[in-house]
């Protein structure tokens, strides 16, 4: 081991207050000190300290006396002559960038996926109600069918995290990359960032080991910058990022009107969004702070104002956010190279953190101890020349798979996917028995290949007239 570098780093920790990192130096095998030395050299201290400043300085929340908070303007589904020919032109602009090959898609896979309670990587869950295909089967799927329909590949960006690259990648290779052209499929590892007790200080995980965690998404853009991913994607003629999360099987990722009224508009950054189920629900609101177009994270919306409704009923702050952005390039790499104001803010989040004690001994806490930080992609929207916020049909696009039972499930997204299939099937005029929230009394499914959207499964279900929808039937 080079004993200089392992002074100089030691020093660096020292002179950040984090010396105690190598509090158990001298008791470690080599091995031990390689894999800590190692970890170590992955922090960026000067990054840390701001990160660390900022986030436990930061009240996340919006008080009361922030007066200029808005709702945020969207740009809501069709529903006259002129907003349909408004949506049309909007979808024929996006089918031009689609044929243009300028749309990459992009899946933020690197959380831990706690919540679940799943043992492997988020998108290899089996969530599609007859064939149990994974998130990541049915998103490859949904590519594919895209790019029948299209005149140029579709490339498909995974980020993962060092705690599921392996297991990810893994999982593509064993399934043969679901059809898809490996060379059209590129994973990247988003940043770690170490666990901090909140006097700031580096959380030892084991004697030699530091507790770190994914950056958070927001990491993606740095992900996109250090990786050489931004020149690829520019190399490859790719101008706009369709970003979404791993945990929405719904996700309308090509879905051209979007993509053409991020264009139309001259937006950076654009994003999609639905009304909120309830005031309860755990999604961000899209709102205008202080005159700028943001995320108000669910957590940090003070009840009076998550609860307030207008004269008509509605929520005020009604335009949830689902994750899905369309992203330019250039933006993203000028976020990714974090210099001047394109910064995004860190964010903390109180967590369990197992570690050791002055002996070095395990210390399983039974209260939160530790701090997480993070940067959350939304927190880029303000930093976006012309945001925009397009509306989507709720019921065919969201249905999050977070946690192991109750809201956002397996069971309710197993429940949505099936009530779009049949609010699909009865209104191409189709007979199927269903409940009085929609869910038809069989299983069956409908592949990405077969339609992905309503308006083609309205065209193949008529050209198919002789159709009859069976409990297990798979529509492919
Ligand atoms: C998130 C949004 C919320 C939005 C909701 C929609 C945040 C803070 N909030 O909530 O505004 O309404 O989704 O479903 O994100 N991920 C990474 N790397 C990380 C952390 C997360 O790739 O370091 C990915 C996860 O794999 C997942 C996604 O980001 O795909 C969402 O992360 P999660 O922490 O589950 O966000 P939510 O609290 O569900």
């Amino acid at each position: 081991m080079n004993a200089n570098l392992v002074s100089e780093v030691r020093s660096a920790f020292e002179e950040a207050g984090q010396g105690h990192v190598f509090n158990f130096w001298d008791r470690l095998s080599q091995e031990e000190r390689k894999h800590l030395l190692k970890q170590a050299c992955q922090i960026d201290l000067t990054r840390l300290k701001d990160a660390s400043r900022e986030a436990l300085g930061q009240a996340g929340s919006v008080n009361d006396s922030d007066a200029d908070l808005e709702p945020a303007p969207w740009i809501p589904l069709p529903s006259g002559v002129d907003s349909t020919r408004l949506w049309e032109e909007a979808e024929g602009i996006g089918e031009e960038l689609l044929n243009a090959g300028k749309i990459a898609a992009f899946t933020v896979a690197g959380g831990q996926g706690t919540r679940l309670g799943f043992n492997g990587p988020k998108g290899a869950f089996p969530i599609t109600p007859v064939s149990q295909k994974s998130l990541f089967q049915l998103f490859a799927e949904k590519i594919k069918a895209a790019q029948m329909r299209f005149e140029k590949p579709i490339m498909w960006f995974i980020m993962t995290s060092e705690i599921n690259d392996e297991a990810t990648k893994k999982f593509f290779i064993g399934n043969d990359n679901f059809g898809l052209s490996s060379s059209k499929i590129r994973f990247l590892r988003q940043g770690m960032m170490p666990a901090i007790r909140p006097t700031g200080e580096i959380i030892l995980e084991r004697p030699d080991r530091i507790s770190m965690n994914p950056d958070g998404h927001g990491g993606f853009f740095r992900a996109v910058v250090d990786n050489g991913v931004a020149e690829e994607m520019r190399n490859a003629g790719i101008e706009t990022i369709s970003y979404f999360q791993v945990d929405n099987p719904l996700a309308p990722f090509l879905e051209p009107a979007f993509l053409g009224f991020h264009s139309m508009s001259g937006s950076e950054m654009s994003s999609r969004a639905a009304h909120k189920k309830g005031p309860d629900e755990k999604v961000g609101v899209f709102c205008k702070r202080n005159g700028n177009l943001s995320v108000i994270e669910y957590s940090d919306l003070p009840d009076n104002l998550a609860r307030l409704r207008s004269e008509d009923g509605d929520l005020v702050f009604n335009a949830g956010n689902l994750a899905m952005h369309a992203i330019d390039l250039a933006f993203v790499e000028r976020i990714g190279k974090n210099k001047g104001i394109y910064k995004l803010p860190y964010h903390s989040a109180k967590k369990k953190v197992p570690t050791v004690d002055a002996q070095g001994c395990k210390v399983t806490p039974k209260k939160p101890n530790g701090i997480k930080l993070e940067t959350f992609v939304f927190d880029a929207i303000p930093l976006a020349k012309a945001p925009c916020i397009v509306e989507v049909c709720r019921a065919d696009a969201f249905s999050p798979v977070k946690n192991a039972e109750g809201d956002d499930s397996i069971a309710t997204c197993r429940s949505d996917q099936l009530r779009k299939y049949a609010r699909w099937v009865k209104e191409a005029g189709g007979e199927l028995p269903i409940d009085e929230t929609g869910e038809p009394n069989i299983s069956f499914e409908i592949t990405p290949q077969f339609a992905d959207s309503q308006d083609e499964f309205t065209r193949r279900w008529r050209d198919k007239s002789n159709l009859c929808i069976e409990d297990g039937l798979i529509l492919d």
